[in-house]
Parts: C-alpha cells; structure tokens; sequence
C-alpha cells in the first residue's frame, strides 16, 4: 500500500517554509487541454519566512500585497481579514525561466499559511496553490504547483503511478500521480530570456483551436505517453527519443526561440536528447546527459550563452522548515 502524502502540520508564527522548483519533460501546453505531463520537481528552491508585521509587505516592499499578482492572490485566499505579516523570500530559481519560480513562491507561502492557520492535509495544499498561481495568471494547469507541492516525480493524466490527487476546475480535470526516480542527473540551461507564460498559453490554445488543433494534441499525448513509458522501464534513450519529438512538436506550434535552438544545438553532442521547458518563447532547456558527460554538457551550454544548472529531482515537496525539529522527530 502506498503511504497518504505527508499532511503540513500547524506551527506558531514565525514560519519558515521551503518549496522546489520544477522542470516539465513531457506535455507542457498540452497539459493544459487534459492531455498528459511529466514534470520532475527540482533541487533549486524557494524558502519564504512569515512573521507578524505592522504592515503586510513582501521583501520590504509594503505594495506588493497590491502589485505582486501571486502574493495578492495568496493574502486573498488565506488571510482576508488577518492581522498584517511580514514576508521574506530567498531563491535560487531564476525567475521567468520555466523552473517553476512561481509555483515554488505560491506553495511555499500556501505551506506557511496553512501551517500558521492550524494545518491541513497535502491535497488541499495542492488545491490552493494551484487556485492562488490561477487567480494570479489567469489560465494554466497544476502541473507546476502540484510538483511544487508534491516533490519527486509527477505524472498528470497519466495511466501510470501511484495515485495522489485530482483537481478539477468546471470541464477541467487534472488527475495527479507520482512515479519513482530512476536517480538520473538532468542539465538545465536557462536562455536569458524572460517570457510570459499566460501569453504563451494564450498563443498555443489559440493554434490548437484550428481545425487540425485536435490531431495536433492527439499527437502531443502520444509523445507525453512514450515518455512516461520510457521513464518508467528507466529506458535513457526512450526518454530522449520523446524529449526531442515532444520539441520537435512544441516548435510547430512555435513557443521555441532561436535562442533555445542555439543551446540545444550546442548542447547535443554531450546529450542523449533535450527540448525546451515549460511556457517557451524564451526561458529554458533540460538535456539529459550521456553518461559521464555532465560537467563538458554544462560548458557547451555555458560556451552558448546559456546558464546551466545541474539538477537531481528532489524528493521532498513543500515543507515546513524545521517541523521535525519542533516535532522532536
Ligand atoms: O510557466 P512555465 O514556463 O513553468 O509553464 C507552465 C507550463 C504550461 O503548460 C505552459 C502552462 C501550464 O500551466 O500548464
């Protein structure tokens, strides 16, 4: 059987609380019109700590209660009515990436909230997050919250894994599950270029409302599959095959940029495969590397322009910063 995933537990001001990244390698767009995704939750991440405050601000600045979409929309759900809290975030997601900046932001301070409002369980955790980055952005899936709050590996209306959540917003349904890490060591390469995920979603629903838009998805679902499949039998050059169809399709419905072919170009000799990652249009790349290659993938990408990272997918979701210290655990 497996275990229910672990509940945030209720904490006295002031929190701490810490979220990871992510990185999407199958189905990003697609995602959002119910066809599956893969997303692996990341080891760069967010940490936020809340205290009481005279006023509400954000990193010193009392108008983001007012100017930051995402921390708005969070005060909104969470703390209508509440006294004033004072709230710091560090980072080590570069912002505008497609690394899930937002979404590590959003269940971070949804973690502490539900955390200093007595504590809740994981699913609604996933719930709110993804209403406070919806409220916020206006369109998108939960893919990136529910890796946020997850942690590990997720699957989104996937037949594989084991069972987590489902989120369903009017016709939209995401079901949510996690599959085991096969351990790999994944490269990403941030391309400089800042970009707006609503605009690209908006882009790429209105080229799937043409009236190829249908076999256009059926398509991208069929690429998402193979690569949950390659995942799964932790086949590397399976999964490299459907990273590079995955891109070949996210290209035809043009959310890639010259900048990002130029890393892939670059990058491909030390690669068994890569493609963009998350919205497009600008942000970034994930290549996984030929074995014992990661450090010349790096330079290549490096050499390019780009800012590479390397990363593991990390385990743990959105957390509570210190909670089995207090817990005497
Ligand atoms: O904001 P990004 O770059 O992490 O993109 C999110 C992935 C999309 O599928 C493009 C949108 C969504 O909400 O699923």
């Amino acid at each position: 059987m497996s275990e229910a995933p672990e509940p945030i537990p209720a904490a006295s001001l002031p929190i701490s609380a810490s979220a990871p990244g992510k990185c999407i390698l199958f189905g990003e767009h697609a995602v959002v019109r119910g066809a599956p995704a893969l997303v692996l939750a990341i080891d760069l991440a967010t940490q936020v700590l809340v205290r009481p405050g005279a006023t509400t601000s954000l990193n010193g600045d009392p108008d983001a209660g007012v100017g930051q979409p995402y921390f708005r929309s969070a005060l909104e759900l969470f703390r209508a009515g509440r006294p004033a809290l004072e709230v710091r975030s560090v980072s080590r997601i570069p912002r505008g990436a497609g690394l899930g900046s937002s979404a590590a932001f959003v269940a971070a301070l949804a973690a502490a909230l539900t955390s200093a409002g007595g504590g809740g369980d994981r699913d609604s955790l996933a719930e709110r997050s993804f209403d406070i980055e919806r409220n916020a952005q206006g369109v998108g899936s939960p893919t990136d919250t529910s890796a946020a709050v997850a942690g590990g590996i997720v699957a989104l209306n996937a037949a594989k894994g084991e069972r987590l959540w489902t989120i369903a917003r009017g016709s939209d349904r995401w079901e949510v599950r996690r599959l085991a890490d096969p351990g790999w060591t994944w490269v990403v390469a941030f391309s400089g270029i800042r970009r707006s995920t609503p605009d690209a979603v908006r882009a790429v629903g209105e080229r799937l409302g043409r009236p190829d838009g249908p076999a256009l998805l059926e398509r991208f679902r069929r690429v998402s599959e193979e690569g949950i499949d390659a995942l799964v039998r932790e086949d590397p050059e399976g999964v490299a095959r459907a990273m590079g169809a995955n891109h070949a399709l996210l290209k035809e419905v043009g959310v890639s940029h010259p900048r990002l072919e130029e890393l892939l170009r670059a990058g491909a000799p030390a690669a068994l495969g890569g493609k963009l990652t998350g919205a497009g249009a600008g942000g970034s790349v994930v290549l996984l590397p030929r074995a014992g290659r990661e450090i010349e993938l790096i330079r290549r990408l490096a050499r390019a322009g780009g800012l590479p990272f390397a990363v593991r997918v990390a385990p743990k979701g959105a957390s509570i910063v210190g909670a089995a210290l207090e817990n005497g655990s």
